[in-house]
């Protein structure tokens, strides 16, 4: 279970992520709401001297992000996911659904409200390029049974390796008790974007015991 986090630390979170604008960069986008973040990522990754810049300005945001997600995007508690490795675009649609209210987790629509869309874009070059820490199996039969699990259900769409693409999230190493929270999300969900994914007719096909084992093969993928 995610701890509840205390509202003094969201607040100090909070107000360190309202980053300083930095003034000298005219080409930077200040709006938020009216910028079509995937236009934008295309137009900065051509731009290589704009995306060295936003790169930097992700790498600051990171700071504040760190607490949860980890070092390098590599979360060290089981319920946060890690951002590291993980594909743009998929990241990018997650802000995008914190931002409308279309996902729910109080404190990250609150954090994602605070950032301009160019912190945005360079958050999303900064964790893509994070190499994930490889967390080894420990329970082998386990993982065994979920590698067939995965290998009838899931690699058709996450891949081989479980990187994914440019639509389909990156959960190769992913940690195990957000993948848990997922499947279950995405087994359950009533409305919105998990209950309409191309992913719940699979998910809600699985067993308990079918998801104890993908998640022990998955999060040990390297
Ligand atoms: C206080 C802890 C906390 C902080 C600080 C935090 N996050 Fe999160 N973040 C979470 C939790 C918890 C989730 C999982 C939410 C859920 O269960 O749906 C999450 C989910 C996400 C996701 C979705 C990942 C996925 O695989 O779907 C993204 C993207 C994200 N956070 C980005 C950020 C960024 C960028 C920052 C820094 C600006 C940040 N977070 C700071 C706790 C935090
Ligand atoms: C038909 C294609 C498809 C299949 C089959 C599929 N997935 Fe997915 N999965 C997706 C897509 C696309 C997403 C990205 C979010 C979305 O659109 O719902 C996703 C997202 C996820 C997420 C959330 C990742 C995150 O960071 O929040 C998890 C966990 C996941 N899949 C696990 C699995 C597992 C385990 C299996 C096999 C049992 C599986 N998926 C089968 C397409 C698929």
């Amino acid at each position: 279970m995610v701890k509840r986090i205390p509202v003094a630390l969201t607040t100090a979170l909070l107000a360190m992520c309202a980053l300083q604008p930095v003034a000298a960069q005219p080409s930077r986008a200040r709006a938020t709401a009216d910028v079509d973040l995937s236009i934008r990522l295309k137009e900065v990754q051509a731009n290589p001297t704009l995306e060295q810049n936003l790169f930097k300005l992700g790498r600051k945001v990171a700071g504040v992000c760190l607490h949860c997600h980890g070092e390098g995007g590599n979360s060290m508690n089981p319920d946060i996911p890690n951002l590291a490795g993980q594909n743009p675009a998929y990241l990018l649609e997650q802000l995008r659904l914190f931002a409308t209210g279309q996902r729910r987790n109080e404190f990250m629509e609150g954090m994602i409200k605070s950032m301009d869309s160019d912190e945005k874009i360079g958050m999303v070059l900064f964790y893509s390029a994070q190499a994930v820490k490889h967390k080894p199996a420990t329970n082998l039969p386990l993982v065994d049974k979920g590698n067939a699990v995965y290998q009838k259900q899931c690699l058709t769409c996450h891949g081989a390796n479980g990187l994914g693409n440019e639509k389909i999230a990156r959960i190769a190493g992913q940690q195990p008790g957000y993948l848990r929270k997922m499947l279950d999300r995405y087994r359950t969900a009533q409305s919105g974007p998990l209950a309409q994914s191309i992913m719940t007719p699979t998910a809600r096909g699985l067993s308990d015991a079918d998801v104890q084992a993908v998640v022990a093969f998955v999060s040990a993928i390297p």
